[in-house]
């Protein structure tokens, strides 16, 4: 088996992963790994932008307490606390490499506004910030001697080893998917920058690479899980047949959107005194209630008091989209639907990325640092993806690691009796199952009952995929089949130990929240 050798592997080429690459290719060998190519992740979709205090009249304790009040008492106050102060500087960074933000014309920054945030705050690039930023970073990367990027290749497992008591990651074995070559990448720090898990359920706003790869490697490795009940579903998808997974950006809110029922009337304000630009978790709630109570399949925005001008100019690219699909957000209102947007559990890391584990380091939407406690606040994300890949390279860097040429060989890959399949077809099947059995029971408003059936059906599914991953050749298919499974597990079982309503948890057996805010956390991997 071929084995490649590097200082640092990160597996995942989104914010998280490219950023770290730029901060550690000074001091080593850089491989990133990337299971399509390299802008197929999670922030080249974000719209709404990067969330830094920037004006005189901001501070960094308003943009803290915002953010601890969308998470609902469950953020770690000192990890949102060094998260929020090290934003300046690292849109610094962003800038050096080129990325422009939008200015108004007088030359100071053209803020954007979104559900929580008590002023503007959010950094944009139009109303396609995560696609400037990401060719940002691939340009910042790709002619850096000491970074390969590897494309088409994707993690299948973490490989650890136990020493003197403790566990060890020392690299991951690696699935060429164009070639179907089995190898590995020996590196004495792993980090999963792999972003998030959309796809456990059936509607959501991520693109197919969102199939929580990183953190089924890391549960499976051995490493702490936290709070992964607590699953954001952006309260604004457009509801279209053919749009597949296209986000109304709350930015849209931002500007003034109200949303309204098919007549224009707006039904926020019954649910919130922050009306449409409430924090997500309530809007999204108020949205599926008025769709159930009323038998509706979506509700709407609208945003067309602003005028042509200004939308083309402020969302040209929404408008262009929703334009395609036969909607004139200046004379039409938009109908939208929740769909599943963002895990703010993971893998359990420090703001530095450190793991359980020693030797693998998790950042971005993978890890689950305490920023967003129980409710992410719109636009942190790409804030912690940044701020945590530096202070990950720092901590890295001021911690030398072993030589990977004197450390424990990884074993080579057993192939067993493994076939290639001749039954597809269970993959599709068990990836719409996996998938439609979360939307049904494991959604937006839960109960003790729908969480157990949930579990079962999962079971059997881990338990039945288990015996596929043996029986047959490895694809990408059925790894992110295996992973989306260990992950819909992982928010069942967290779901099922939170006996309150919190946040994004919402059942209707423990309505209230508790007194006492606690994390759930899982340890110890629990085979199918
Ligand atoms: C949006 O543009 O609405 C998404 C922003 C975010 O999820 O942070």
């Amino acid at each position: 088996m071929k084995i490649l050798h590097c200082d640092y592997l990160i597996i995942g080429s989104g914010l998280a992963g490219l950023s770290a690459a730029h901060y550690l290719a000074p001091h080593g060998k850089v491989l990133v790994v990337t299971k399509r190519e390299k802008n197929d992740c999670n922030t080249n979709f974000a719209q709404g932008g990067i969330s830094c205090v920037t004006l005189a009249e901001d501070t960094f304790e308003k943009h803290i307490a915002d953010t601890l009040d969308a998470g609902a008492g469950l953020c770690d106050e000192n990890a949102v606390r060094a998260i929020v102060e090290d934003g300046p500087a690292r849109m610094d960074d962003l800038r050096a490499m080129g990325l422009e933000f939008d200015t108004r014309p007088d030359g100071t920054p053209d803020l954007g506004r979104e559900g929580g945030h008590t002023m503007r705050r959010i950094l944009h690039a139009g109303d396609i910030t995560g696609r400037h930023i990401e060719q940002t970073l691939i340009e910042a990367t790709a002619s850096h001697p000491n970074i390969t990027i590897l494309e088409h290749t994707h993690a299948i497992d973490l490989v650890t080893v136990r020493e003197n008591g403790k566990t060890t990651c020392i690299g991951a074995y690696l699935l060429g998917t164009k070639t179907g070559e089995i190898f590995s990448a020996q590196s004495a720090c792993t980090i999963l920058a792999t972003g998030g898990a959309g796809k456990v359920y059936l509607y959501t706003c991520n693109p197919d690479v969102a199939t929580a790869g990183g953190l089924a490697m890391a549960w499976r490795a051995g490493a702490e899980i936290r709070n992964m009940e607590f699953f954001q579903f952006h309260p604004t998808c457009l509801y279209h047949p053919e749009a597949k997974n296209f986000l109304i950006s709350e930015a849209v809110r931002g500007e003034g959107a109200e949303l309204c029922d098919a007549d224009g009337v707006p039904f926020m304000h019954r649910y919130d005194r922050r009306g449409s630009l409430a924090p997500r978790d309530i809007v999204a709630r108020a949205i599926d209630h008025e769709m159930k109570t009323r038998g509706l399949p979506c509700m709407y925005l609208d945003i067309r008091h602003k005028g042509v001008g200004f939308l083309t100019r402020r969302f040209p690219n929404i408008y262009r989209e929703c334009l395609r699909f036969g909607i004139d957000m200046a004379k039409d209102l938009i109908p939208i639907v929740p769909a599943a947007h963002y895990c703010c559990g993971g893998v359990k890391t420090t703001v530095e990325g450190c793991t359980n584990i020693d030797g693998l380091f998790a950042i971005g939407e993978v890890a689950s640092t305490g920023l967003h406690g129980a409710n992410r606040l719109a636009s942190n994300s790409l804030l912690e993806a940044i701020v945590c890949a530096h202070k990950c390279a720092e901590w890295i860097t001021s911690h030398p690691r072993k030589d990977p040429h004197n450390m424990p060989p990884i074993p080579a890959w057993v192939y067993g009796d493994a076939v290639p399949s001749d039954e597809l077809v269970v993959v599709n099947h068990n990836w719409d199952e996996v998938r439609t059995c979360m939307w049904d029971y494991v959604g937006i408003v839960r109960t003790n009952k729908r969480l157990e059936r949930a579990l079962h059906r999962i079971e059997n599914l881990r338990h039945e995929i288990r015996q596929y991953y043996f029986d047959y050749s490895v694809t990408s298919e059925l790894l992110e089949l295996r992973n989306i499974a260990d992950a819909a597990y992982l928010i069942i079982q967290c779901a099922m130990q939170r006996k309150e309503s919190r946040g994004l948890h919402y059942t209707l057996d423990y309505p209230e929240r508790s007194s006492e805010p606690k994390d759930t956390v899982i340890s110890g991997y629990t085979r199918p």
